[in-house]
């Protein structure tokens, strides 16, 4: 699939059929995430491949129950749970490098990106969920203290695509040489 087809084809999938996903597929998808940019190439992702369905139905309860991704968590054959490990990203000997802190948030972003487009190119789909107990799942998984849950996705094959949001427009968004619109 074409980069730009890509881009502006996929669709965050909430519903999924139970049809299982190839090895090799979730391999693909995988690499992809692996492939992100990261501050310094540091590459603090780790991510925890679930498909036991009682885990699945486990971290499904870390969810609010309007959350409406809820039920692609036990309806897909995985969920992508990535995490990311502190004080890397963003850091130099120990220190932050700039005011932002740990830049941990925004490579997950990234390696998350990454991660949906590869699934999207494969004919699979994803909804990245951010909405949870992030606590309750950490200690789901048995996530130690020097790494912390971002955000989850499950990986499965659509059974049903939803419209496409409203984007912005550019002039609603974008400035010209300083932040200031032209009158
Ligand atoms: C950081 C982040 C967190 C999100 N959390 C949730 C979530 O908890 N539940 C959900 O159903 N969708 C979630 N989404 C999906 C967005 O609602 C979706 O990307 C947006 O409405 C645009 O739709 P599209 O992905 O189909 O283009 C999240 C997206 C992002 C980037």
């Amino acid at each position: 699939m074409e980069l730009m087809e890509a881009i502006n084809g996929r669709r965050s999938i909430r519903k999924y059929k139970s049809d299982p996903v190839p090895e090799g597929d979730l391999q693909a998808v995988l690499d992809a995430l692996r492939r992100a940019p990261s501050w310094a190439n540091t590459q603090c992702w780790e991510v925890v491949v679930v498909k036991d369905p009682k885990i699945k139905s486990e971290l499904a309860t870390a969810l609010p129950k309007g959350n409406p991704a809820l039920s692609s968590m036990t309806d897909a054959p995985f969920v992508l749970v990535l995490c990311g490990k502190k004080g890397v990203s963003g850091y130099y000997k120990g220190q932050a490098s700039t005011v932002k802190g740990d830049w941990l948030m925004f490579d997950i972003g990234i390696a998350m990106q990454n991660l949906c487009l590869a699934a999207h190119a494969l004919g699979l789909g994803t909804v990245i969920i951010g909405m949870f107990d992030h606590k309750k799942a950490e200690e789901i998984l048995g996530v130690p203290e020097n790494i912390e849950v971002v955000a989850m996705t499950p990986l499965g094959y659509p059974a049903a695509e939803g419209g496409t949001p409203k984007r912005k427009e550019f002039s609603e968004f974008v400035y010209y040489e300083k932040y200031q619109r032209k009158e």
